[in-house]
């Protein structure tokens, strides 16, 4: 039972999977299930006596993972477990507090899921948050009902105790956000009401032991205070420090690699994306010459993108780097094939042919590393099914034979992509690096409809330059998510001169996003449009007609194939 004492666990029960993330490495990540290899993870957090954690307990909120950046925003280390994940998964992580989520569940239905007993009997402080103020309320022995009118948005929050320390700074009254169905009519025994608004007359309860619940979410934007009331729990209620920064994540990353490489070697796939350069930057620092990327240009890249990287990480950091250029096999496989499929098919099997190829010449090699994020951990771990029908296949695109049994090196594996650029900055890695916009693997294919000939790309590729380029100058390519060129199967009639002309259509897709699963067309200026389109009408050859995708996702993907 929980002690509240730091405890060792090897067991890293997790199951990752990949999201939609960028990175070339990511086709590698079947390996893991091929080998039935754990990861090793090459951070557990903080460590020693500086280790802090809070814990959120995922009840399947739309905003868990909210609440888990804005605690980490706050410097304080936060994971986010199930609600049936064990002491002994997270009591080495020595929590500080533990954070209810909310959820879709009502607590009164069969089978609700609730808190595991070590949330109350570690006395450590719990903020329970909609659903999870709910949990506590039925858990410790109050009444929650349904309500006839579901309360959702604004609400105004009145303070009935403004000395709670949960209420520093917090004025009253301040607009909070609702969403919810279910509410508290009884408090459980020893609680009381600390604020109300006009419909929850129980809007925030708390007891003498640092058990608090909110009726209201304030990990969304909407509660404009709600970072104050986080920044409380977290440092006047439960005690935190705030030593989770990029730098001591570094410094413990580079002690633990070392201790878990040894003599061994690592091989990397790099592919130029933040994730795979920070991976590579993060472990050549650790262990210089016993990592070896491999960097394969499929012909598919952007215009420099090939020699960039090499220059970036062979020749100014000195990392051992296998290049391949391996366009003309890509493009001898891609040969009549039209279906985007069957393309994305095409790419990934060769891309791992190759790298198991390269990978073979280079010896014995022991560890794998890739760029897993926590999102992606955090996916397979969730109570909630995020199963999905299949729309592309992103990265499951082959396996890797079973000979090929590496350790998997994960160091990004607790970071979330903003705390990845921050740790890239922090490497040297310089801003165009770190905020470069996705790249999908299979390239340019897939943004080259129809079948992909050398032609073709070399007309995409004119046109992604000036899209990049004035996007760049207009100083919007860090608002945007991804922008960038398709090159249409579409020719249309023109006029140049006094001459008709019968040239390609080039698309143009800008887009906004958080995370690439819903996306919006931006709204880019009309004078920035008419620049780009006059330029690809001018600067490349065989284009006369440029158009402007403005569909969002859903229904649209960002990508065309
Ligand atoms: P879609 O087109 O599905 O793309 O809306 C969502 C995000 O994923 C990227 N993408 C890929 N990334 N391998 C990758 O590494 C792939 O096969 C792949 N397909 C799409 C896409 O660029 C967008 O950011």
């Amino acid at each position: 039972m929980a002690t509240g004492k730091p405890e060792k666990t090897s067991d890293k029960s997790y199951r990752v999977t990949t999201s939609g993330d960028i990175e070339v490495s990511t086709y590698l990540e079947i390996a893991r299930e091929i080998a039935g290899e754990q990861p090793v993870a090459a951070t557990e957090a903080i460590s020693g006596a500086e280790r802090e954690a809070i814990i959120v307990i995922d009840f399947g909120s739309q905003y868990s993972l909210l609440i888990a950046r804005r605690i980490r925003e706050l410097q304080v280390y936060c994971e986010l477990v199930t609600h049936e994940t064990p002491w002994e998964k997270i009591g080495h992580l020595n929590p500080k507090g533990f954070i209810l989520s909310g959820g879709p569940a009502s607590v009164y239905q069969a089978n609700a899921p609730l808190a595991p007993s070590y949330v109350y009997e570690s006395n450590l402080p719990v903020l329970g948050i909609c659903y999870g103020m709910q949990v506590i309320t039925k858990q410790l022995g109050g009444l929650v009902e349904s309500v006839i009118n579901r309360e959702y948005g604004h609400a105004i929050l009145q303070t009935s105790d403004s000395d709670s320390p949960l209420f520093d700074e917090l004025p009253s009254p301040s607009p909070v956000w609702m969403s919810h169905g279910d509410r508290i009519e009884e408090m459980p025994p020893g609680f009381k009401i600390l604020a109300y608004t006009e419909n929850s007359p129980i809007a925030v309860m708390g007891n003498d032991k640092h058990i608090f619940g909110l009726q209201f979410h304030p990990e969304v934007v909407h509660t404009p205070y709600g970072k104050t009331i986080l920044k409380n729990f977290a440092y006047k209620i439960c005690g935190c420090q705030g030593n989770w920064t990029m730098g001591n994540f570094i410094s413990d990353s580079l002690e633990q690699i070392k201790v878990q490489v040894g003599n061994g070697r690592v091989i990397n796939a790099l592919s130029g994306g933040v994730d795979s350069s920070v991976v590579a930057s993060l472990i050549h620092r650790a262990i210089s010459d016993q990592l070896t990327c491999i960097f394969v240009n499929n012909g598919l890249l952007r215009r420099q993108e090939a020699e960039r990287t090499l220059n970036i990480f062979q020749k100014n950091l000195g990392m051992n780097i296998v290049y391949i250029d391996a366009s003309e096999r890509f493009l001898k496989r891609l040969k009549g094939i039209t279906d985007p499929e069957t393309k994305r098919k095409v790419i990934g099997n060769e891309f791992i042919h190759l790298f198991e190829e390269e990978a073979g010449k280079l010896g014995k090699v022991d560890f794998l590393a890739q760029g897993t994020l926590y999102p992606d951990v955090i996916e397979s771990t969730s109570s909630v099914s995020t199963a999905s029908a299949k729309i592309k296949t992103h990265h499951n695109v082959g396996g890797l034979p079973s000979e090929m049994t590496l350790k998997l090196l994960e160091p990004l594996r607790y970071l979330f992509k903003d705390e990845v650029r921050q740790v890239g900055l922090e490497l040297g890695l310089s801003d165009e690096m770190v905020w470069r916009q996705p790249f999908p693997g299979p390239g340019l294919a897939i943004r080259t409809i129809g079948e992909v000939t050398k032609e073709k790309l070399d007309i995409l590729r004119s046109a992604d330059w000036i899209v990049m380029d004035e996007i760049k100058k207009a100083k919007m390519y860090r608002q945007l998510w991804q922008s960038f060129a398709i090159l249409t199967d579409v020719k249309s009639v023109g006029v140049m001169g006094d001459f008709r002309t019968y040239g390609y259509l080039i698309a143009l897709r800008a887009v906004t996003s958080y995370d690439a699963m819903t996306a919006d067309w931006a709204r880019l200026p009309y004078d920035l449009l008419a620049r780009i389109s006059n330029r690809i009408v001018n600067e490349v050859p065989n284009v006369n007609r440029v158009v402007y995708d403005i569909t969002s996702k859903p229904p649209s993907t960002i990508e065309w194939e």
